[in-house]
């Protein structure tokens, strides 16, 4: 099979493709032939950071690293023990999270319990827009958030991956959503239902709303979450995606009288489920903004890793 190896942790220059055995897959797994690849912010992090790389893997950093994690293809074979799924089928996951997805590549293999067959109303390129980022919103908004009918919900990044399926999310749950991104992703944003667009870039969004019940917070940054914090009426609620902030932010979460949770997301085949719900009764949709071929899948990387991506950035995979 064709992969991507980062050769070591560092610059995309480090991203090589390699000639590699398809993988031998377990007896509980089902071996995927790649259609299309997610790409998220967390494969940009893992490949920059030795450290992150070491937290993913639980300290296990196997001799070739392949990155990746949202993946959508065809089942080309099925271990025994898999009852599930059997080749030709259409399917689509978050693979090994937390660990290594190894997803950059033309196989994969993946538990079967992490995997959920491709709604019909999804192509492939789609399909693998979905698993991580609308996994980490439904974490963020219902599991965690239990947002609820009417309460008014603040969603940083609204034109990013989760952001963009989390507005979906809290307004099919009929909450008064409040997206921020800055003013050239104005109408993609408010495409998606939202009621309200903060341009974070012409004032500082606490300067521009206050007293919500919900923020779901997805910088990478302690300053903003504290900002965040500050928006929040007495009980609100604070979901982020850095949980390694949470130590940073007890205080003031006490302080201001919120609660806050931090989201990390796993694999798991019973939540895309739900997901795979929703979709088929069309209340949420990704939102695929760019499509790249697997050559350039460097390329791709260099987009999310500009955290300017609107919507989701696929590979397609022929
Ligand atoms: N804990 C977990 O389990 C988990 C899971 C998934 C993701 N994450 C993390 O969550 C973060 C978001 O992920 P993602 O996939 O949604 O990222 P993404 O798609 O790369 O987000 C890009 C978007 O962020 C917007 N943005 C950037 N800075 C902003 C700001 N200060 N205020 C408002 N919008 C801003 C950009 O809009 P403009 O260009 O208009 O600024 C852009 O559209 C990442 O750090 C990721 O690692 C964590």
């Amino acid at each position: 099979m064709e992969a991507y190896l980062l050769e070591q942790n560092g610059g995309i220059e480090n991203l090589k493709k390699a000639t590699l055995p398809a993988p031998v897959i377990k007896t509980n797994e089902v071996l995927i032939k790649t259609k299309a690849i997610g790409i998220n912010p967390i494969d940009v992090q893992v490949r920059n950071s030795k450290d992150i790389l070491g937290m993913i893997t639980q300290g296990n950093i196997p001799p070739k690293v392949i990155l990746g994690w949202d993946v959508a293809g065809v089942v080309e074979q099925t271990g025994d023990d898999v009852t599930d799924f059997k080749p030709g089928d259409e399917v689509y996951g978050l693979i090994n999270m937390p660990g290594l997805g190894s997803t950059y590549a033309t196989y994969v293999a993946a538990g079967a319990s992490q995997l959920m067959h491709k709604p019909a109303a999804l192509d492939f390129i789609a399909a693998a827009a979905t698993p991580m980022a609308a996994m980490t919103a439904w974490q963020a908004v219902v599991t965690l958030g239990q947002v609820k009918q009417d309460e008014k919900v603040l969603i940083h990044a609204a034109s990013g991956g989760v952001g963009h399926f989390a507005v979906q999310i809290a307004k099919y749950l009929g909450a008064y959503v409040i997206g921020t991104a800055s003013a050239k992703n104005k109408s993609f944003v408010t495409g998606l239902g939202t009621d309200e667009f903060i341009d974070y870039t012409a004032k500082p969004f606490e300067q521009q709303l206050q007293k919500v019940d919900v923020v779901i917070d997805t910088i990478n940054s302690v300053e903003h979450i504290l900002r965040s914090i500050s928006v929040l009426k007495k009980g609100g609620r604070l979901i982020y995606l850095q949980p390694h902030f949470q130590s940073a932010i007890e205080a003031p979460l006490q302080a201001a009288e919120v609660s806050g949770v931090g989201v990390f997301v796993n694999s798991s085949g019973k939540v895309l489920a739900e997901i795979g719900e929703l979709i088929r009764e069309h209340h949420i949709l990704p939102e695929v903004t760019q499509v790249f071929g697997f050559d350039e899948l460097p390329q791709a990387q260099s987009i999310v890793e500009s955290g300017r991506a609107t919507g989701k950035i696929v590979v397609s995979v022929n």
